[in-house]
């Protein structure tokens, strides 16, 4: 990935992350005695081992650690389970209490864990997206702690992607432990169904896309898989990113953008006729496997979905499908953004005032390690935050999304965190809404621009 790229993508976060956190009480330094030294070292992070604040002979830590997140269905349990096995076995003495919640993209467990923190009882540790959601969202309301111990101690900075920690930093503070980075811009399809409808080529730009789906309806299928709200934001996303480019999708996020232009215009008259091709009943599906599986069992053409699909397809029966890729599946960029990479990474924190720092240390240092990210990210269907993971443990899909992680033009995801702090993600998600139902537009950019006047950058 070019300099260029990732300074223009940094550039526009950290304009958002002043705009937006700019009411936000400062940052304060956790306490060191709220990153003890008392865990089992594991042996991929030696500098853990000899901490300086704790005396060597302090027991291990021990007792209960709640884990927060929203990984329960097919795939995403998986990887977790395999992240808390290599857990168990570093921290014998430590139950890991599960507390995910279920629903994708973690609309209902993020809810649940808004009423929780509000009510002063955080989980020990929960799942948070790089970007906005850490920085102009918990650590804006003071909720989690900064990590400079753990990461002097670890010496985790030194394995992440340098231009990955602002996005998980304020003020210098870096504030969670990012498991993964994900892909977004994903176009998942089923090779029968195209053929079968004499679809030739995958599309790669939007009017392809449309031309395909004619033959596809007129061949009795569905064109475009969905599932309920989110995953409609997920689509939107998609469609805005390879209707604008990079750039201009940067320069939504970043202080001047210009919601009312025609370009957005264009770009949502072509969001409004994607639409057009979904399932009808998308807002009744469960979550995102159910419209994912309608493209593997050949009702449906593609899905527009991040690369937690790849883990439920690959995956053996009962975490996954066991399906075979280029086979029963296949993937290409989203129409139009060939060459860009939307991301987003799952990261865990420290809450602030935590009342059990020893355990949560040990998770974090399990979901920093090498070890835990190797259990975890095969089985997820995401490549490792940590930039040594060895590569042979990935499948064909993951290997070639690593490699573009590393070559082509990176760019936030909406939906998964990265560009907007929840209040502004909330307005789109109501005009998003609505949207749905009344098919209006010219109504729907008028709330971007709101949105953008009253909770974004626009302000
Ligand atoms: C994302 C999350 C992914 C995956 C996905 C679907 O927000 O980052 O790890 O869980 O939701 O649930």
């Amino acid at each position: 990935m070019s300099k260029k790229v990732w300074n223009s993508l940094l550039a526009v976060f950290v304009i958002a992350a002043t705009v937006l956190s700019a009411c936000a009480p400062a940052a304060t330094e956790a306490p060191a005695t709220e990153v003890p030294a008392t865990v089992a070292p594991a042996t991929e992070m030696p500098a853990t081992e000899a901490p300086t604040e704790a005396p060597a002979t302090e027991a291990p830590a021990a007792g209960q650690v709640e884990v927060f997140s929203w990984w329960v269905g097919g795939g995403e349990a998986a990887g977790l389970t395999a992240m808390t096995e290599v857990f168990k076995e570093k921290y014998p003495d430590i139950e890991f209490v599960n507390a995910a919640v279920a629903g994708g993209s973690g609309t209902n467990a993020r809810a649940v864990l808004a009423t929780r923190l509000q009510a002063g009882d955080p989980p020990d540790s929960w799942q948070a997206h790089a970007g906005q959601e850490i920085i102009g969202t918990y650590v804006a309301a003071d909720q989690v702690a900064p990590l400079d111990d753990f990461y002097a101690e670890s010496g985790f900075a030194d394995v992440l992607p340098e231009t990955l920690i602002p996005l998980i930093s304020q003020d210098g503070h870096p504030y969670s432990v990012p498991v993964n980075i994900h892909r977004s811009n994903v176009m998942w399809y089923n090779p029968n169904v195209l053929s079968e409808a004499g679809v030739d080529a995958v599309p790669t730009t939007w009017d392809e896309f449309f031309a395909a789906c004619d033959k596809i309806v007129a061949a009795g299928k569905i064109c475009l898989a969905l599932g309920p709200q989110w995953t409609a934001m997920h689509l939107f996303e998609n469609v805005m990113i390879g209707a604008l480019g990079a750039e201009k999708w940067n320069a939504l996020w970043a202080p001047g953008a210009d919601w009312s232009s025609a370009d957005v215009k264009a770009a949502l008259d072509a969001y409004a006729k994607a639409l057009t091709y979904t399932n009808s009943d998308h807002a009744q599906l469960a979550d995102w496997q159910p419209a994912a599986q309608l493209v593997t069992n050949g009702d449906a053409a593609f899905n527009i979905m991040g690369d937690w699909a790849d883990g439920y397809f690959e995956n053996a029966a009962p975490d996954g499908l066991g399906l075979t890729a280029h086979t029963d599946f296949d993937w290409a960029p989203v129409p139009g953004t060939d060459g860009i990479f939307v991301f987003l990474s799952d990261s865990f924190v420290l809450p602030a005032n935590a009342k059990n720092p020893d355990a949560t240390n040990a998770w974090l240092t399990v979901a920093a390690s090498k070890e835990g990210q190797e259990a975890f990210n095969p089985v997820k269907g995401s490549i490792c935050a940590r930039t040594d993971c060895d590569q042979s443990l990935f499948n064909e899909y993951l290997q070639s999304a690593g490699t573009d992680w590393s070559t082509d033009t990176v760019v936030g995801s909406l939906t998964h965190g990265v560009v907007a702090n929840d209040a502004w993600k909330a307005k789109i998600d109501t005009a998003l809404g609505l949207f749905l139902s009344d098919n209006n537009v010219d109504g729907f950019q008028a709330a971007l621009v709101e949105a953008c006047a009253s909770d974004g950058v626009c302000k």
